[in-house]
């Protein structure tokens, strides 16, 4: 076998350098395609039921430090993080534009308090870095606490209830599915050994009326936003109400059972 050497502390410098250049020239090209600050906009502004949602626009650059046991940068906005948690009012849903830290449970994205919104910060960050899309986020995304209807928990405390994907184009909707496949839940990680029974009750297709609200919700969303195919994520809260919480272009959250 060829002996293989490794790069010199220089040639690692040289490395990271070309990688943050490629970083920035695809920054300055705008949001991510998946981004909240393309998505959430437009279907707020036509008056989706959407939780109440605050962003705090940062550099990702600020907080690798982190991963590496530092303080963040100096132009890491946590004062300004900090007055928007405080404006919003605890607790706060904590997420990028990008992606939550569901799996990691509510220690990484629900915040009662200031202390908590760091440790969520700094959790959510190295999910996404674990994800290799945290150079893509442009911002943090604050939303008023849902209580969502749920019948077990999975993943250290994440509520598992009744939520559904829409796939929806400009012409209409494509289809619709239970957000949780069974396979998310098979390796256990805290779930009860009665999962699978819950599981099958929580995805009983709603009645007719709310399969037909929630379609209509799905196209008016995919319109606001004008242009491509998307997924529409609903969940429904402990009251019963639906709410629109997530969005991805469609090419990148197909479900393998439509492929
Ligand atoms: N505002 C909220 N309050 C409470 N739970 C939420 C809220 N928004 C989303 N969730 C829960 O967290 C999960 C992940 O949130 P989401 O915004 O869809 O991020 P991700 O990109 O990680 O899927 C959702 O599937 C839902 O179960
Ligand atoms: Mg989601």
């Amino acid at each position: 076998m060829p002996k293989m050497s490794f790069p010199t502390p220089a040639q690692l410098d040289a490395m990271a350098e070309e990688e943050r250049g490629l970083i920035e020239v695809r920054r300055a090209k705008g949001p991510d395609p998946n981004s909240a600050l393309v998505w959430f906009p437009p279907i707020q502004a036509a008056a989706l039921p959407v939780p109440r949602t605050m962003f705090v626009e940062y550099n990702p650059m600020s907080l690798w430090p982190i991963c590496d046991g530092q303080e963040p940068l100096p132009d890491f906005p946590v004062e300004k993080l900090k007055e928007t948690a405080a404006q919003m009012g605890y607790p706060v849903f904590v997420r990028t534009d990008l992606a939550s830290a569901k799996h990691d449970g509510p220690k990484s994205y629900r915040a009662d308090s200031e202390e908590d919104l760091l440790r969520c910060i700094c959790r959510t960050f190295e999910d996404n870095a674990m994800k290799s899309i945290v150079d893509s986020t442009r911002c943090w995304m604050f939303r008023e606490f849902l209580s969502i209807g749920h019948s077990f928990t999975g993943f250290s405390g994440l509520p598992i209830g009744k939520e559904w994907r829409f796939f929806a184009d400009q012409d209409g909707v494509k289809c619709h599915h239970f957000y949780w496949p069974e396979q998310a839940f098979e390796r256990g990680f805290g779930v009860p050994e009665d999962w699978r029974e819950k599981l099958e009750v929580l995805s009983m297709e709603p009645d007719a009326d709310t399969l037909g609200t929630l379609s209509a919700m799905a196209l008016k969303a995919v319109q606001a936003i004008g242009e491509h195919c998307w997924s529409v994520d609903f969940a429904q809260d402990e009251a019963g109400k639906w709410w629109l919480i997530d969005m991805a272009r469609a090419e990148s959250s197909w479900h393998p059972k439509h492929k």
